[in-house]
């Protein structure tokens, strides 16, 4: 599974084809050239209790070349980091773009009228300024916008950003929290840009098939970055802030990340993984040890969804055998995320992984309660294929509509879902409540579905146990959605209510 550099130099050579999907080319050692890694400014709302986003135009001249046009929060591209504490937190957005956009806050535990789905729009020049009622567990959240129909480009564009939810008690769990220094952020993203270098987005018939996937990754909106790293171990906050892309991580070395928490929170001791699958919209904070074997570089395998294990091989690799060939080739490859470079004069906070950690994971009790199947549609007929976007895409064979209320959950309960995905691996999220993964094609899920999820990855079959505590009345009802942008925009999406 894990290449040496001279392997992966051959494979970077040898699958040079770009035309149904390309991979990010990036060779592992070239890193001379590279750039720090900047995060994202954190904007500190613990004490305050308040914090402020305007979502604006931006110009980024990403890789060097032509500048292209972004959006941002407060900056040209991708927003601040929000830190905030239990308890009221005063949001307000501003828009100052010239389309209508919603602020959606993807895994805070909110009752529907704070959640920012797609009917809680922001048109040009308005602002909104909810009380957000934050009581939930320490956990790396994000916000995105959600807006009906256009949540793929505009996230695309930029409007995404990360929020911590912190109790402040980080070192007494011996846990490192110090922001851009032994605690990192790191919004994975892929990218396709023009040949004039500028950022493109232009789905084709099959980009919205299997989501749109760039051929370059960016972290915290770079092309080019080099983590800076003290020797000792650090903490690693993963949010994939992709349109589609699912990675599957690793280390370059073969070293293990420890796994410390899932959207929701902690786990309950450290778990070591050698890799780890995100799909979009899904987060994992990792610690990385770099204290004896010092630098690495974080890497990441193909997508599956785009390779044959995935739709493309299953429907075309009758018809097109050679195209499927083509396709294991590009499943197969590897491809560096972000390189790590250990500087001895930073200090690292800790030099032992804790051996517990205190939270509250996931027990749920799933007898007796109420069942609900959803599948994640795509129909393959010729209207997928001629009728462009909006063709296809359903959940339980009916495609989203914003005026229609799935279904009513009472709140305070919990239900048992049984997700199913038949011919494509789909993200799928919940807005407004965690759940617990109960299997994986009947099987015990994996170490990295083991803690409180909002999102979780669907490759046939998951079943999970999800608690309803927050309220959405008929006017602002919370949505379940697959995350690959393209598809939710497409019609992979429901909403329902809790009361
Ligand atoms: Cu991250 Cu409904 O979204
Ligand atoms: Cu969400
Ligand atoms: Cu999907």
């Amino acid at each position: 599974m894990i290449m040496n550099r001279r392997e992966m130099l051959v494979g970077a050579a040898c699958a040079t084809t770009g035309s149904l999907v390309s991979s990010p080319g990036v060779r592992a050692d070239d890193f001379s050239e590279r750039k720090k890694l900047q995060l994202p400014e954190l904007l500190d709302a613990q004490t305050t209790g308040r914090f402020g986003l305007t979502a604006m135009d931006g110009a980024v001249s990403f890789t060097g070349q032509a500048t292209s046009k972004t959006y941002g929060f407060n900056q040209d591209y991708l927003g601040p980091t929000l830190r905030i504490a239990n308890g009221a937190v005063q949001a307000r957005i501003q828009n100052t773009l010239n389309e209508a956009i919603t602020v959606h806050w993807h895994g805070l535990l909110l009752p529907g009228v704070q959640d920012g789905g797609p009917h809680q729009k922001i048109a040009t020049g308005e602002s909104w300024t909810p009380q957000l009622d934050v009581s939930q567990p320490p956990s790396t959240a994000w916000y995105h916008t959600h807006i009906h129909e256009h949540t793929a480009r505009q996230v695309y564009q930029g409007l995404a950003g990360a929020i911590q939810v912190t109790d402040g008690r980080d070192r007494d769990r011996g846990l490192p929290d110090a922001y851009g220094e032994n605690d990192l952020l790191l919004v994975l993203q892929d990218k396709r840009f023009d040949d004039a270098g500028r950022m493109s987005y232009r789905p084709h018939m099959m980009d919205l098939m299997h989501g749109f996937v760039g051929d370059r990754i960016l972290v915290n909106g770079q092309t080019d970055g080099l983590a800076v790293v003290p020797r000792g171990i650090v903490r690693l906050r993963l949010l994939n802030a992709s349109n589609a892309r699912i990675f599957s991580l690793f280390l370059e070395d073969g070293r293990p990340m420890h796994m410390i928490a899932t959207d929701g929170g902690y786990l309950s001791k450290p778990a070591a993984v050698r890799q780890l699958r995100l799909s979009p919209g899904e987060r994992a904070e990792v610690l990385v040890d770099f204290g004896k074997a010092g630098s690495t570089s974080l890497m990441s395998a193909e997508d599956a969804n785009v390779g044959s294990g995935g739709m493309m091989g299953g429907m075309m690799g009758g018809m097109m055998g050679g195209m499927s060939r083509m396709m294991d080739a590009f499943r197969d490859r590897s491809f560096v995320v972000l390189p790590f470079s250990v500087d001895d004069r930073l200090k690292s906070s800790i030099d032992r992984l804790p051996d517990q950690i205190d939270s509250d994971v996931p027990n749920l009790d799933g007898k007796g309660i109420r069942q609900r199947r959803i599948s994640l549609d795509m129909s393959m007929g010729p209207g997928m294929m001629h009728g462009g976007m909006g063709a296809g895409f359903a959940i339980n064979g009916r495609p989203f509509d914003i005026e229609r209320t799935d279904f009513t959950v009472a709140k305070g309960t919990v239900e048992h879902w049984i997700v199913e995905s038949p011919m494509l691996a789909h993200p799928f999220h919940i807005h407004g409540a965690y759940f617990q993964v109960l299997s994986e094609n009947g099987n015990r899920p994996g170490i990295e579905n083991r803690g409180w999820k909002d999102t979780v990855l669907v490759d046939k079959q998951v079943e999970i146990l999800v608690r309803f505590d927050h309220a959405a009345a008929d006017q602002k009802p919370f949505m379940f959605h697959c995350h690959i942008l393209e598809h939710e925009d497409a019609g992979m999406m429901g909403q329902f209510t809790v009361t």
